[in-house]
């Protein structure tokens, strides 16, 4: 039975914390604040314009929510800074779990995806720099329905390109909104805690799975 594993990229394998250097040479010990403010923009921009209608794409989301926490912590950043920013997101790290336990997976024979707010050009890139590319047979992003997660479209959208039973497709993400979003669309969702201070939504609707690190899936997920 294939079994097709839908990994989300920002925050799960790719961290968009990894501009908190670049961030400090502009705003110094704001660094960490204008990190987390500038993620919570970006993806409540995601949901407003999804809610909305009014689809701009995921570079868009998060150059208007740089542009946002400049203005909100008065940090006065010029344009050649906010340039210097946008090029790290390009380049951002994955976290230190990720190669070994996609390999793993890889070998193992399921099949993985990555699926991401992002747009694929982006994605792609991603992985590259991250020499994780190889382990994928594909990269879905929402860009092509013009919509965000949690739209249970984008969940449906990679049930069909994965071309899997909707019972063997998994989502594994660490954001809680996405997780829910994958499992109120009829997928499974495997939850990844990256730090045990976060907490899940209380919505009466729970992960398939919790896991702590990615080289647990491919004990806990059958094939
Ligand atoms: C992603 O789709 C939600 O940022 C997250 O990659």
């Amino acid at each position: 039975m294939s079994v097709a594993l839908a990994f989300d990229i920002y925050g799960t394998l790719i961290d968009p914390h990894g501009v908190v250097d670049e961030l400090s040479k502009h705003v110094g010990d704001r660094a960490w604040e204008f990190s987390n403010t500038w993620r919570d923009k970006q993806l409540e921009y995601t949901w407003r314009r999804a809610l909305m209608q009014r689809y701009e794409n995921f570079p868009v989301c998060t150059r208007q929510a740089l542009d946002y926490t400049d203005m909100l912590l008065q940090t006065g950043l010029d344009e050649s800074a906010k340039a210097a920013l946008v090029q790290v997101y390009r380049v951002l790290p994955a976290y230190d779990d990720v190669p070994a336990s996609l390999q793993a997976l890889a070998d193992a024979g399921f099949h993985l995806f990555g699926f991401s707010n992002g747009v694929e050009e982006a994605i792609v890139g991603l992985l590259e720099h991250a020499g994780i590319d190889q382990y994928f047979e594909g990269v879905v992003s929402v860009d092509a329905l013009h919509t965000f997660k949690p739209d249970p479209q984008v969940y449906h959208h990679f049930i069909e390109v994965a071309d899997t039973a909707r019972e063997n497709c998994w989502l594994v993400s660490s954001n809680g909104f996405d997780v829910i979003g994958a499992v109120s669309a009829g997928m499974k969702a495997a939850w990844l805690r990256r730090s045990q201070s976060v907490v899940f939504d209380p919505w009466g609707v729970e992960p398939t799975l919790v896991i702590n690190g990615l080289e647990e899936l491919k004990y806990k997920i059958t094939l």
